[in-house]
């Protein structure tokens, strides 16, 4: 589970200081699909970079499943990143010159796998985003959802405690919009997976548990879905 208690980000730019997160109280228990919808500018993916630990806040707290994320270490705070928490990008970052299974195994690797294992979890990963015909393509042989796909198998192939995702739709059309929530929802679903995802289409955004709004920085509003929607 995540807490956020308080939280502000602010970036300063040579004597230009921008107040972008002003005060985020935010609670997300395990097991939740949660949306953040809001307009450009709001400070989605900043919210989403602070809770992921991809950056510092300014000020606040955030604790996940009980530790303090403020106590870490860079070392420790990248570690606490690459072993439980998965991190879905707009635009897919996948390395152009690997195949999909060379792109999920690259992190695995990293965490310290064996090329045995980090092998049969990267194809175990492929098959579960729908892309087990696909395993030696490049990012360039790939649709744009089917790409998006490869990046949230990377995310999800050293199983993390919580999935992040910004955006993961906004490249793409209709049909690969739809598969790629559909992934979302059969890994909350078959594996009680935790989501926290931006969007700004409000069609994916109800197929999560919970809405939240954010506006100027702040969480203006809250929508809790019945199950009858899912
Ligand atoms: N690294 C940065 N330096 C300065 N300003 C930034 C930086 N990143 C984002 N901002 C500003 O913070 C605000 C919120 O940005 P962002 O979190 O990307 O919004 P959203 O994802 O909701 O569109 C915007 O005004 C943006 O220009
Ligand atoms: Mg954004």
């Amino acid at each position: 589970m995540i807490e956020v208690t308080d939280l502000t980000k602010n970036y300063t730019t040579g004597p230009v200081v921008t107040k972008v997160l002003q005060g985020i109280n935010l609670f997300v228990p395990s097991g939740e699909f949660l949306s953040i919808m809001g307009k450009s500018g709001a400070g989605k993916s900043t919210l989403l970079y602070q809770m992921s630990l991809l950056d510092l806040p300014s000020s606040g707290r955030i604790i996940i499943d009980g530790v303090n994320t403020a106590d870490f270490s860079d070392k420790a705070r990248m570690n606490f990143r690459l072993n439980r928490l998965g991190y879905v990008f707009q635009d897919y970052a996948l390395l152009p010159e690997l195949s999909a299974v060379e792109n999920v195994i690259v992190p695995l690797l990293m965490q310290g796998l064996n090329k045995v294992d980090a092998y049969a979890r990267s194809i175990e990963a492929l098959d579960a985003v729908g892309l087990a015909h696909r395993h030696d393509n490049r990012p360039s042989q790939l649709s744009g959802g089917e790409q998006q796909r490869v990046s949230i198998s990377r995310a999800i192939a050293q199983k993390p405690d919580i999935l992040f995702a910004d955006e993961p739709t906004a490249n793409l059309d209709s049909t690969s919009g739809q598969a790629v929530i559909e992934v979302m929802n059969k890994l909350h679903a078959e594996r009680g997976q935790t989501i926290v995802m931006v969007t700004h289409e409000l069609e994916y955004a109800r197929e999560a548990d919970r809405i939240i709004y954010l506006e100027d920085g702040q969480i203006s509003g809250e929508e809790k879905q019945s199950a009858a929607n899912h």
